[in-house]
């Protein structure tokens, strides 16, 4: 086999797998008539009498929210605070959506969270938070507070259903995060990325199965960090600072893993990989030697690679450099990007 068989697709590479949470699938914003209940200024449509949707609205406050209201969309807004007892008439609220608005944590009052003992999904991305918000009801299943300023996480004692967590794009570094994250029994999902964390935060739930940690400053992992995680199997760890020497040999061994992501880092070598890891990807790094034992300890009938995409373009590998027998250890590839 030679160079000429090497497929160089991009685009179709990066939308291959990963877990994504489909946020708004239900309910739909159908707008017509309102319910007679609803508030005058927000729409409840009658296919769906239990949402009402006020987005877009140049709302200053909560609006009256009547009772029997299980889906709130408050989205793209002025709202700058929340009174203690906005919502005092639907306390078995499911959904809160708050993104696109100006909330700072002084302003909103008592545990105004707290009292929503059905509240599922609680979305205050694109505010101005600083901190994480509390108290919150042990009912929550999915918090989402991307986007705002948020340097320290508050209490997450006891929320037993927590699967979701999405604190992307803040201003979070290592210190507070595994206090505050370390009881959450469910948690599966939690985005970190685009932070300002140098280091791995230590004792998480090791319920974890997908990890994103892009976009931050970490330089080195710690002995065995990843094997805690028993059923991890989506990491990202691109344009962070890593180099061959912070990356203990087996820090990548995990059978569990599905895909990886070390693409902008420093690495000269390919760091080790578990035989059933699918989507590998490494480009723009400096790797300038492709060792078949990365991937492949023995190679036999049975014993092989389970890679189907990997990228390595953007690194110092030659054709040259490319070992005749790695075609036996990768030999379920459909794609393998160089430059
Ligand atoms: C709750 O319902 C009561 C009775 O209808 C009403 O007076 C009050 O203003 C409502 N509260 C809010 C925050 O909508
Ligand atoms: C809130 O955030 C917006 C957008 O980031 C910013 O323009 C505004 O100054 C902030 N307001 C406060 C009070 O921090
Ligand atoms: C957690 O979720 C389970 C299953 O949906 C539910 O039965 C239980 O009541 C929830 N716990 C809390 C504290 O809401
Ligand atoms: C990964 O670790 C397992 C033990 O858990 C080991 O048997 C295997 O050889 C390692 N894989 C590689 C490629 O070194």
């Amino acid at each position: 086999m030679n160079l000429s068989k090497f497929t160089f697709l991009l685009a179709l590479i990066g939308g291959a797998s990963g877990q994504y949470y489909d946020d708004y699938e239900f309910p739909m914003s159908i707008y017509g008539p309102s319910s007679p209940n609803c508030a005058p200024e927000c729409n409840c449509p009658p296919s769906y009498p239990t949402a009402m949707y006020c987005d877009e609205l140049k709302l200053k406050s909560v609006p009256m929210v009547p009772p029997g209201i299980k889906y709130l969309y408050l989205r793209n807004n002025q709202i700058d605070h929340i009174d203690e007892k906005a919502f005092e008439n639907v306390t078995d609220l499911q959904w809160l959506i708050l993104d696109h608005n100006l909330l700072e944590n002084s302003k909103i009052k008592g545990k105004v969270f707290s009292k929503l003992k059905q509240l599922k999904k609680l979305h205050i991305n694109y505010n101005n938070l600083t901190e994480s918000v509390s108290p919150l009801p042990k009912s929550l299943v999915d918090l989402q507070l991307t986007h705002n300023k948020i340097t320290k996480l508050g209490s997450f004692d006891g929320l037993v259903n927590l699967t979701f967590v999405h604190l992307q794009n803040n201003q979070l570094k290592d210190d507070t995060i595994a206090a505050a994250l370390k009881g959450l029994k469910s948690l599966e999902y939690l985005d970190l990325s685009f932070n300002q964390m140098t280091k791995l935060p230590m004792g998480l739930p090791t319920s974890l199965q997908t990890f994103y940690l892009d976009n931050n400053k970490i330089s080195n992992i710690p002995d065995e960090y990843f094997n805690q995680f028993k059923g991890l199997q989506y990491l990202r760890l691109s344009h962070n600072e890593l180099t061959d020497s912070g990356i203990p040999g087996n820090s990548f061994n995990v059978s569990s893993l599905v895909e990886l992501d070390l693409s902008y880092n420093k690495l000269k070598n390919i760091p080790t990989v578990n035989e059933n890891l699918e989507n590998y990807y490494l480009e723009v790094n400096e790797i300038e030697k492709f060792d078949v034992k990365s991937f492949c300890k023995i190679l036999g009938p049975l014993s092989y690679s389970k890679i189907k995409h990997l990228r390595l373009d953007g690194n110092r590998l030659t054709q040259t450099s490319l070992p005749p027998d790695m075609y036996e250890c990768l030999r379920v590839a459909n794609e393998i990007t160089m430059n």
